[in-house]
């Protein structure tokens, strides 16, 4: 019972947990858009006055759609790190 009770109470920490683990990806989200998203655009295309992305969810379908178009096969905490490295760095989305 008591043991029960100590394990959902971990499962519940790491739910709480997790958006603060995302903040923490940004080395990985520099990492993978270094390696594979500079060969097209760099960030002058992230701060064109004509740019597409104007929020946080277009920011991340984006990424998703190149990582797709690169038949890269990201997951969602890989597309979640680049979008939230790219946002610190460009888009600057509160
Ligand atoms: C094969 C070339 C190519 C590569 C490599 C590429 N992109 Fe793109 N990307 C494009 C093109 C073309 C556009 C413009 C599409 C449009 O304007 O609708 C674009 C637009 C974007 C935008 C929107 C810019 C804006 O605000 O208007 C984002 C964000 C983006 N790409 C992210 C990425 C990420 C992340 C990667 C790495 C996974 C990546 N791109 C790799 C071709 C590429």
């Amino acid at each position: 019972m008591r043991h029960t009770l100590t394990l959902s109470a971990a499962a519940l920490a790491a739910i709480l947990i997790a958006p603060a683990a995302q903040a923490a990806d940004l080395t990985l989200g520099k990492k993978l858009h270094s390696e594979n998203c500079i060969k097209c655009h760099g960030a002058e295309k992230y701060s064109a006055p004509d740019r597409k992305v104007n929020s946080m969810s277009t920011l991340k379908t984006y990424v998703q759609g190149c990582a797709t178009n690169l038949s890269l096969s990201w997951f969602e905490d890989e597309v979640e790190a680049v979008a939230t490295y790219m946002n610190k760095e460009f888009y600057k989305f509160k």
